[in-house]
């Protein structure tokens, strides 16, 4: 049994991250709501003072990303950097200076979005920055010391959200949460390092 810090368990993510982590002792975190740690992954000091509070952790899974969706030619640059430091910086700075704290042979793990394989209107900010952590983790994971693990899960549209995004998603098929948590799964309890974990149908 591994200790996993879930970020972001009260979203459809985390929940379906959540599914996934049924063998480890998982502690949550996220902005607000009944979690075990109040976290906001946009501010640094926020971030060190949650990794100081758990202690000991084996394993980070971050389910947080907040994208502003806009026309290319309509995003403001102040849309473009709230998506920026929460999804790109954010997860990022979870890592950064997560790296100082985890545990011998531990990992993280992050979230990204199939869009920036499958673009659709609106969607510029969100692809951007799920490619560019994508391909974070391709490369920092050559850069991890004491046997860190690093993996990003980059799934297509949750089952559970298809009625909040379908609308805009013409000809996508949504996959369930509970298939999402095995990439989770996978990314926590297994060896692979590097990898971007894609869940399409
Ligand atoms: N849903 C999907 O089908 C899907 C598919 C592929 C990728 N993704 C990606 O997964 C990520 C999460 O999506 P979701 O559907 O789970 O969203 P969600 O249901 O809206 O949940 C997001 C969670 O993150 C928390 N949060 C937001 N900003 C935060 C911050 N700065 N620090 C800490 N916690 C914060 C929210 O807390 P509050 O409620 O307090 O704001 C909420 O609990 C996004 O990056 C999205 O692009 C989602």
């Amino acid at each position: 049994m591994k200790t996993v810090i879930l970020i972001g368990a009260q979203g459809k993510m985390g929940q379906a991250a959540l599914a996934g982590l049924s063998k480890h002792k998982v502690i949550t975190a996220g902005r607000s709501g009944d979690v075990d740690h109040i976290v906001d992954i946009t501010s640094e000091q926020s971030i060190a003072e949650l990794y100081k509070k758990v202690g000991y952790f084996d394993a980070v899974v971050n389910t947080v990303g907040l994208c502003e969706y806009e026309t290319f030619a309509d995003m403001s640059e102040a849309q473009w950097m709230s998506t920026i430091m929460s999804k790109m910086m954010g997860q990022i700075n979870l890592v950064r200076i997560g790296q100082k704290y985890i545990a011998d042979g531990g990992s993280f793990t992050l979230i990204s979005g199939i869009l920036n394989v499958k673009p659709i209107p609106f969607a510029i900010a969100d692809a951007t920055t799920s490619g560019a952590i994508d391909t974070f983790v391709r490369c920092v994971s050559l850069e991890m010391s004491r046997g860190t693990r690093i993996n990003v899960v980059n799934p297509t549209v949750l089952e559970e959200a298809w009625g909040v995004y379908g609308e805009m998603m013409p000809g996508f098929q949504p996959v369930p949460g509970k298939l999402v948590g095995k990439a989770f799964e996978r990314s926590v309890d297994g060896f692979i390092s590097g990898e971007v974990i894609f869940v399409d149908a």
